[in-house]
């Protein structure tokens, strides 16, 4: 990396993430570019953001063309390209709803908790249930919901009226939710978590045990949905309708934009003052969406999620026969968990080293979040440097 850069990060930007020592210049599909020419497989394209690949070209031209016209208005003004989105998303649910536009996954679950106790408010309904080990986000409601001790350390009193189940054990969520619980949250897959499926009838569950106890359900979108799963919505894997959804990183390649689509029987709670954000839904995110969700569907790309999800899963399956180190592979469409019996955070560097960027999440789990549209070739390359490093790590 330019010493230049790393001398400005040093004295200038509070040090409150691990970076690695790169300075990321240029991204064109699943590659980037550092500021010394090396190129770099990315199998986690920003973090979850670009889903269609780096700088996808339809995004690139409709954010291009949108900037030349109109970057920002605030909602007290209509544009054509919030309408258009609200549309393109709620049309995909296949209940309908209606959005709210944010700009990060941690607005829109913000959104969702304050929707919730609106909507729960007249029946003195103001508790949450989330589960543990599940991730929401920094903001201080999102972080109430989360259900992991070690990211509430130093910042307690969160918010009160939090509770936290067993993710997957329905019997847990039934003991914690009451007459004053306004809603239930979680992923419909956990992502930082670990990329934990909820199994076979649970989500089904909730949503009878929800429905029975007059409370909402809400089901943050926000890393598995736009797609990643091979359906627009992770929840349209299984047979559920939740009240909310939450969703953000992969909306609009990268370019920021959050949201909730709600019931319009829930939505009908958000009223003029209960809640804004300035740039939700501004013209030029909402543009870089229409343009994610075009190349998405144009390209067949839910189909390709289907089918990298089989040649992940076929290829690291594979080599837990010769690594007896990998206990599991876990794959819906690219949302992509190897779970290890050993530390996997050496593996991040080794494939670093080698040119692959990767993600490891609660030490064990190897996360891969690679764009829907990875080519064979890359799926190949990518994958042969993985599989060499996760081998090296025991013996
Ligand atoms: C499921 C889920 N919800 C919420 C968030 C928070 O999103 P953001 O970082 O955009 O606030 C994340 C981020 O990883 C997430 O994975």
């Amino acid at each position: 990396m330019n010493a230049a850069t790393g001398e400005l990060y040093r004295q200038h930007v509070i040090p409150n993430y691990n970076r690695y020592p790169v300075c990321i210049e240029r991204g064109e599909g699943s590659r980037v570019w550092d500021d010394e020419g090396r190129e770099y497989l990315d199998f986690f394209p920003g973090w979850g953001c670009a889903i269609v690949g780096h700088c996808p070209p339809r995004v690139v031209a409709a954010v291009r063309e949108q900037v030349g016209k109109l970057i920002h208005v605030p909602n007290s003004w209509h544009t054509e390209a919030q309408g258009r989105l609200a549309k393109a998303l709620t049309d995909r649910t296949g209940w309908g709803g209606q959005a709210f536009f944010c700009n990060s996954g941690a607005e829109a679950v913000e959104a969702a908790i304050k929707l919730a106790r609106l909507w729960g408010q007249a029946s003195g309904r103001y508790r949450v249930v989330s589960m543990l080990n599940s991730f929401h986000g920094r903001t201080l409601g999102a972080l109430s919901a989360t259900g992991q001790p070690k990211y509430h350390q130093g910042v307690i009193p969160l918010l009160p009226g939090f509770s936290y189940a067993e993710f997957g054990d329905l019997e847990d969520a039934d003991r914690l939710v009451g007459n004053e619980t306004c809603a239930v949250i979680l992923e419909t897959i956990q992502g930082e978590g670990g990329i934990n499926i909820p199994p076979p009838g649970y989500l089904e569950g909730l949503r009878e045990l929800t429905s029975r106890k007059g409370c909402l359900l809400i089901l943050d979108e926000v890393q598995s949905g736009m797609g990643r799963v091979g359906n627009w919505y992770a929840h349209q894997l299984w047979n559920v309708q939740p009240d909310i959804i939450t969703l953000a990183k992969a909306v609009a390649s990268g370019i920021p934009c959050g949201g909730i689509i709600a019931t319009p029987e829930v939505a009908s709670f958000l009223k003029p003052g209960t809640h804004a954000s300035t740039y939700g839904g501004n013209p030029v995110s909402s543009v870089a969406a229409l343009a994610t969700i075009a190349t998405i569907e144009e390209d067949g790309l839910l189909e390709r999620a289907r089918a990298l999800e089989a040649k992940f899963k076929a290829r690291f399956e594979a080599l837990a026969t010769r690594c007896p180190w990998i206990k599991e592979v876990r794959a819906r469409g690219v949302m992509i968990g190897i779970e290890l019996a050993v530390d996997g955070t050496p593996v991040v560097r080794k494939c670093l080293e080698k040119g692959l960027l990767i993600n490891c999440t609660q030490q064990t789990v190897i996360r891969l979040l690679p764009a829907m549209n990875l080519s064979d070739a890359d799926f190949d390359a990518g994958c042969a440097i993985l599989e060499e490093s996760i081998a090296s790590l025991v013996g």
